[in-house]
């Protein structure tokens, strides 16, 4: 192929290919247990499929309709209400999304606008300063305190001004594993009051929450509910990371403008799944064991770690468990993920790359949604460190 014999001006020109491509790739080239990137090893529930074949076969392969099948937005409806008492109205307020990535960009270019500012916590997931970026707007970090990675609100008072348009929260948080208080919502509800700022809750591990914890939901909280985006992702709840299928629950003005900008990105998302998802959705079991299943996982990878040179974070929610490894070197993050990676056989995440300018912390992210088989190989092999 020829080069482009133009000059290109890149819209994101920090940006290379994100760290979980990175690490996974390097993991499969080496034959390393991947415990990097965020998912499952194990297969997703068999009705599942078998509902997707169904779907498939009953002709559900064309357009669904733009906001999404209203059986599943129904389901979801009912779902939110009964979990978290907020009542989202299915033809308006709800819209099906390929997956939590999507609806995050999608809030975001809807919204925001040249010079507006959006409030973010760092180590933060790394899909949201790229679309602010993108749309004109400037990302204001603000970093968690170690060392349970809290917020501090008076800080995030202090950076509120005329040009404040969103606050992105993410919990139960990646990657730190971190969940919000009913006080950290408090907080929130108190400083953005009597402002037009909007809120971009990201809350993909809303099922994945340990010890009996709430999880702090924005639908729980009126006075947040009515500024916000609050997005969920089946990939996580369901074990389909795969089939990029999540949603979006907005008050009714703030979905219109979500949903102009959907049909233009999207238009709509895949057909059969959403019926097998709305069919599945009945099982409520599935998503109300699922913070037993993996605090089962956690603590067996925290068993297994035990005895090694790595030292536990605390890790309340979603499916990774963050290890300090300064007991085994002073080398960065990101090079001891490449070194563990080749030398050893285990793939993690290092943390710095969650923060715009990185910051060492001797700690590395791994993903314990895998076989109990994978998790005692993959210790054995940190042990030996
Ligand atoms: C915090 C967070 N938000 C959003 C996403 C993206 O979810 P999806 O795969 O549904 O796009 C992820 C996936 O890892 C995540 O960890």
């Amino acid at each position: 192929m020829p080069e482009f014999p133009g000059t290109l001006n890149s819209k994101l020109p920090r940006a290379g290919t994100t760290i979980f491509s990175v690490m996974s790739k390097l993991a499969a080239d080496h034959q390393a247990i991947n415990l990097s990137q965020g998912f499952p090893d194990f297969d997703c529930p068999e009705l599942l499929v078998a509902h997707t074949h169904e779907a498939m076969r009953a002709g559900h392969n064309q357009y669904a309709p733009m906001p999404g099948i209203l059986a599943l937005r129904e389901k979801i409806a009912e779902k939110t209400h009964d979990l978290y008492g907020c009542t989202y109205h299915p033809e308006t307020e709800i819209t099906i999304t390929a997956g939590a990535t999507q609806a995050i960009y999608t809030a975001i270019a809807a919204t925001i606008r040249e010079d507006d500012e959006v409030i973010l916590f760092e180590p933060a997931y790394d899909c949201y300063e790229p679309a602010i970026e993108l749309n004109g707007g400037k990302s204001v970090f603000v970093q968690l305190q170690a060392p349970d990675y809290a917020i501090n609100w008076s800080t995030v008072k202090k950076l509120i001004n005329h040009r404040t348009r969103m606050i992105i929260i993410n919990t139960p948080h990646n990657p730190t594993g971190a969940v919000f208080s009913a006080d950290d919502m408090l907080q929130l509800e108190k400083i953005t009051k009597g402002t037009d700022i909007l809120i971009l809750s990201d809350e993909v591990y809303e099922h994945i929450i340990f010890e009996n914890l709430r999880h702090e939901s924005v639908a729980r909280y009126p006075h947040l509910a009515e500024r916000s985006f609050i997005i969920s992702s089946f990939g996580k709840t369901f074990h389909t990371t795969g089939w990029k299928m999540g949603y979006c629950l907005a008050p009714k003005a703030l979905m219109a403008e979500f949903r102009k900008v959907h049909q233009y990105l999207v238009f709509s998302c895949n057909t059969p799944v959403q019926h097998a998802v709305a069919k599945f959705l009945d099982n409520k079991d599935h998503y109300l064991e699922l913070n037993a299943f993996y605090q089962a996982k956690r603590d067996r990878f925290n068993s297994l770690i035990q005895g090694s040179r790595f030292t536990l974070k605390p890790s309340p929610g979603t499916y990774f468990q963050l290890l300090n490894y300064e007991k085994i070197t002073t080398e960065k993050d990101t090079d001891f993920a490449i070194r563990l990676t080749k030398e050893h056989g285990v793939a993690a995440i290092p943390i710095s790359v969650f923060y715009h300018q990185p910051i060492y912390e001797n700690m590395l992210r791994f993903c314990f949604a895998k076989k109990d088989e994978t998790l005692e190989r993959a210790a054995e092999l940190l042990h030996k460190i």
